[in-house]
């Protein structure tokens, strides 16, 4: 029995209260903090940047799980690290030079990852899978929270861990976007590690409980 990694997403709390939020993580099941990176560039939209992950990190008692959905992510990488981000997740999409942005995170000695958007393959990853701790697979078009989770997914999923086990490699395999109680069953069957929740665990009355729902399902 594999229970899945819970990384609920901070782009969904309270921002007014991020202390108490972050306590709450804290206190709950969750295994990672998710961070959503925006740059009004690569996505249609602006979240929050290096003072806000301090400011979480200052609190957080669990690995921050940094998702840049930036151009030239390299460019500010180091500083995510040293703002305390143990995952750092780059866009194939966003990076013609892919090998060397995985290189340099990492050389900083943390987890590197490579998050792909709903419209690519994952055949794109072929020569970069060896190398990776990590594939965020996009099951919504990265910009914006509390949206439908889009069918495909699955498929996707099953071909990733394909490619994985053809390449020896062990690279988790993490879903974002539109979780919740009527996909992450399937997608864990699918062979999915790694849960990401914004707003299916903020909305909640009790976020802890919908956690501890989340982290008791198993493959
Ligand atoms: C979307 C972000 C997601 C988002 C998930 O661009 O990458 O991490 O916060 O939020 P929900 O779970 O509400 O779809
Ligand atoms: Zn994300």
């Amino acid at each position: 029995m594999i229970k899945p990694i819970i990384a609920p997403s901070i782009l969904a709390a309270d921002f007014a209260n991020l202390e108490k939020e972050v306590k709450m993580l804290n206190a709950s099941e969750a295994d990672w903090i998710h961070i959503d990176i925006m740059d009004g560039v690569f996505v249609p939209n602006l979240s929050f940047g290096l003072p806000v992950t301090e400011a979480i990190r200052k609190h957080a008692a669990k690995p921050l799980d940094v998702h840049l959905m930036i151009v030239q992510p390299e460019k500010y990488v180091e500083a995510f690290h040293r703002a305390g981000a143990e995952v750092i997740s780059v866009h194939v999409e966003a990076c013609p030079h892919l090998h060397r942005n995985i290189q340099q995170i990492k050389s900083l000695g943390i987890k590197a990852g490579v998050a792909v958007n709903p419209h690519t393959s994952v055949t794109e990853l072929e020569n970069i899978i060896g190398d990776i701790d990590l594939v965020c697979l996009m099951s919504v078009n990265p910009g914006f929270g509390g949206q439908k989770f889009i069918e495909n997914t699955y498929q996707k999923v099953r071909q990733l861990k394909e490619l994985i086990k053809l390449k020896g490699s062990k690279a988790l395999i993490e879903i974002d976007g539109g979780v919740n109680q009527n996909n992450a069953s399937p997608l864990l069957e699918a062979g999915a590690d790694v849960l990401v929740a914004g707003n299916f665990v903020f909305s909640a009355s009790d976020p802890a409980v919908v956690i501890k729902q989340l982290k008791a399902l198993a493959r």
